[in-house]
């Protein structure tokens, strides 16, 4: 009896464990139109989790020039319980094309994803300033404008947004106007 107390209590500590690896933290979260954006400044990096009631993409888009047109736009979906992202810029003001199909480089990296209850979830990292003349430089101070959105329920990045939102933000404090 007490060995198998014991074997829950070390199977418990071990899940608790490899969960919080898994996901990382967030310093700040707002929540738009139904979709949920939770993000970290840590140096050079920008953690984000992009979340919506939807079994298609989900995506959050920085500082576009006009509607959709020039923004960074980090947008993913899981299909088959495997979460894939895709760093794509605005080359329309309603429209987006992956970074590397205009001769950019693709600056996303995927941290984790899941599609539970009807929602989906990217995590994923990029740098603040990639370089990347297809990825607008964000700062961490001062204002940045963001874009959510997320997709009908389809695993393709093609159909356009069930629901889009547009937000003025400070990235560092977490103000929202
Ligand atoms: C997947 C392909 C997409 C297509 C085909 C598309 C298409 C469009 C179109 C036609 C409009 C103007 C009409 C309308 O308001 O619906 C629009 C506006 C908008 N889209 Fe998209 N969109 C796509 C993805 C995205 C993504 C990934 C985001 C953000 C993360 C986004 C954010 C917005 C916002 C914020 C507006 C309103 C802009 C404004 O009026 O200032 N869209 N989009």
């Amino acid at each position: 009896m007490k060995k198998s107390l014991f074997s829950l209590v070390f199977v418990l500590a071990g899940f608790v464990a490899v969960n919080s690896v898994q996901s990382a933290s967030y310093d700040h979260e707002m929540e738009a139109k139904g979709v949920t954006f939770a993000w970290k400044v840590d140096g050079d990096t920008l953690h984000g989790k992009v979340s919506a009631k939807t079994k298609g993409w989900v995506a959050v888009g920085f500082n576009p020039s006009k509607k959709m047109k020039d923004a960074n736009y980090i947008i993913g979906y899981v299909k088959d319980g495997k979460p894939e992202v895709a760093d794509h810029f605005g080359d329309k003001s309603t429209g987006h094309s992956p970074d590397e199909k205009l001769g950019g480089t693709s600056d996303v990296t995927l941290v984790g994803g899941s599609e539970e209850g009807g929602m989906t979830t990217i995590e994923f990292t990029i740098p603040v300033d990639s370089g990347d003349k297809y990825d607008s430089a964000l700062s961490a101070d001062g204002d940045t404008v963001v874009l959510l959105a997320f997709g009908p329920d389809r695993d393709s990045l093609k159909p356009r947004h069930k629901n889009k939102i547009t937000k003025t933000v400070n990235l560092s404090t977490g103000s929202v106007k």
